[in-house]
């Protein structure tokens, strides 16, 4: 029988949302305030979800300290407090919407589970905003 554990953490970042090949007027014409010069933050919300077979020795699908020190090492130390327009190599010359978060923080956490599977990443950027990546 497969059960799934949900993460819940949080983060704080900033970005904007330019292309250089576009004109400012594009810019601002698709990107709205999200291409304001000087960009902006916003208080985000991660959700990890794994799902395997439940350990009969612990309980559980992934110990949990594993998954927190996966997540804290390989997203939010690389994340949290940033610029993720500079900040982060892997998202270079992106547009950092929470999509491409999603899919960034799925192909930083999926090859490092050490059991179970990825089962979904979900980014919120504010209550009434998220994506998310299944697999
Ligand atoms: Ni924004």
């Amino acid at each position: 029988m497969k059960v799934s554990v949900t993460r819940k953490a949080r983060f704080c970042a900033g970005h904007k949302y330019w292309r250089p090949d576009w004109t400012p007027v594009k810019n601002r014409e698709v990107f709205g305030a999200c291409a304001n010069e000087n960009g902006h933050g916003h208080n985000y919300t991660l959700e990890v979800t794994v799902t395997g077979e439940v350990d009969p020795t612990t309980g559980m699908v992934i110990n949990l300290s594993d998954l927190d020190r996966l997540i804290h090492e390989h997203v939010l130390d690389r994340i949290d407090h940033r610029n993720l327009n500079v900040d982060v190599p892997e998202l270079a010359g992106k547009i950092p919407t929470t999509e491409v978060l999603a899919g960034f923080i799925w192909d930083t956490l999926a090859p490092r589970l050490p059991v179970g599977r990825l089962e979904e990443i979900r980014v919120y950027e504010a209550d009434d905003l998220w994506s998310s990546r299944r697999g």
